[in-house]
């Protein structure tokens, strides 16, 4: 019985679907099923327009190019994410920012975004995580207060509420990612959601290689340098199978959180995810906080025997080689704490209350083992 990180719920409805775009989704319909998309999705999120892109670091890098963000700018982004919610600011030549988080949300913390606003800062990347949402109220308020533009990155915390708000219905641009360990997914996929036209036309314009003949009147100009960043009908119809399943797929995974909080209670040296006040999180990743000096590979390489795939908590991204700078390293010491000392247990639909048992047996067995 082996344990993925990660994996889908498929059922008849995505297959029948997606047999149905793969057979007729082509000529004059070849669009039929990314337009319905946008327009279930915008309607889900409340905005007003909704570009459906090949992948949500396509996106990132679409906001930045649509907000004109370029060499010589700044762009503030939280340490502790995947690697994709800051390496678009390098594709248009901008520097990134690394802000520590909050210990509560694990979201970048607004009170240490003021500290570091300069002359130029364009935007800030605030990044809901692990189906938590950051305090994008008070973020929302300082981007407006200091005149720079709200990036919200809300690739793993689709369905998820803060103050009764969708993640992702609050930043001037907001990315999702629809890649195959995601609440819902197409194997990979994103877009873009914003309520203003001239971000989304630019957005549109540039994933395109700057084609637009509505634009233009001509077919095959490309009116700038752009991108081939257009998703497929195909994968469009799976997303639209898997968000008329939402609420049902968001309370499975409240069932494994609360599967793990009854199991992991029962472990010392070890705190998972913590409910957060004023929020609906959807736990789409349950981590773990080890309360002891631990490798993290070390750690979880450990399962492999067992055959769980146990993946260690992202790391700090100022201390990779392509954004190097230890100065934002050092001060960012929550990022660095949780980074070194936390875990994200498995996550998949596949999971049952047995497998939870065996995963949190195995954690204790490793973690707390008694040496002779
Ligand atoms: C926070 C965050 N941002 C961006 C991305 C990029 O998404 P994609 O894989 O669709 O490019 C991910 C994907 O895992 C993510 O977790």
């Amino acid at each position: 019985m082996k344990i993925p990180s990660a994996s889908p719920s498929i059922t008849k409805k995505e297959i029948s679907i997606v047999k149905r775009a793969i057979a007729k989704g082509w000529g004059t319909k070849m669009d039929y099923y990314l337009k319905l998309f946008s327009k279930k999705f915008s309607k889900y999120i409340g905005v007003k327009y909704c570009l459906p892109v090949a992948h949500c670091t396509d996106a990132i890098h679409l906001a930045l190019l649509a907000l004109n963000i370029k060499k010589g700018d700044e762009v503030i982004v939280p340490d502790l994410s995947w690697v994709a919610s800051a390496a678009p600011i390098r594709y248009v030549g901008a520097k990134p920012i690394f802000v520590d988080i909050d210990p509560g949300t694990l979201c970048i913390d607004p009170e240490k975004i003021l500290k570091k606003i300069s002359k130029k800062t364009k935007a800030v990347i605030s990044v809901d995580l692990f189906g938590n949402v950051a305090e994008n109220d008070k973020i929302r308020k300082i981007c407006k207060r200091n005149n720079i533009y709200f990036i919200e990155d809300a690739a793993e915390s689709l369905g998820a509420r803060y103050k009764k708000k969708m993640a992702g219905s609050f930043g001037d641009v907001s990315l999702f990612s629809f890649n195959a360990t995601k609440i819902i997914m197409a194997g990979q996929g994103g877009c873009l959601c914003t309520n203003n036209k001239k971000i989304y036309e630019k957005a549109k314009l540039f994933s395109h290689h700057g084609i637009d003949k509505k634009l233009t009147g001509k077919y095959y100009w490309s009116s700038l340098l752009g991108y081939n960043y257009n998703w497929t009908n195909i994968q469009a119809a799976c997303v639209i199978a898997q968000l008329e399943r939402i609420d049902q797929l968001i309370k499975y995974k409240n069932k494994i959180y609360n599967l793990y909080k009854e199991y992991f209670s029962k472990i010392d040296n070890v705190e998972i995810t913590k409910k957060i006040k004023n929020q609906k999180q959807t736990f789409w990743i349950v981590y773990a906080i080890i309360k002891k000096k631990i490798n993290k590979e070390k750690f979880c390489n450990q399962f492999k025997k067992y055959n769980i795939d146990m993946r260690p908590m992202f790391y700090q991204i100022s201390t990779m080689p392509a954004f190097k700078n230890k100065k934002m390293s050092s001060s960012n010491k929550i990022a660095k704490i949780i980074s070194q000392n936390s875990v994200c247990l498995p996550n998949g639909y596949d999971l049952n209350e047995k497998k939870i048992k065996k995963i949190s047996q195995i954690f204790n067995s490793i973690l707390n083992a008694k040496k002779a």
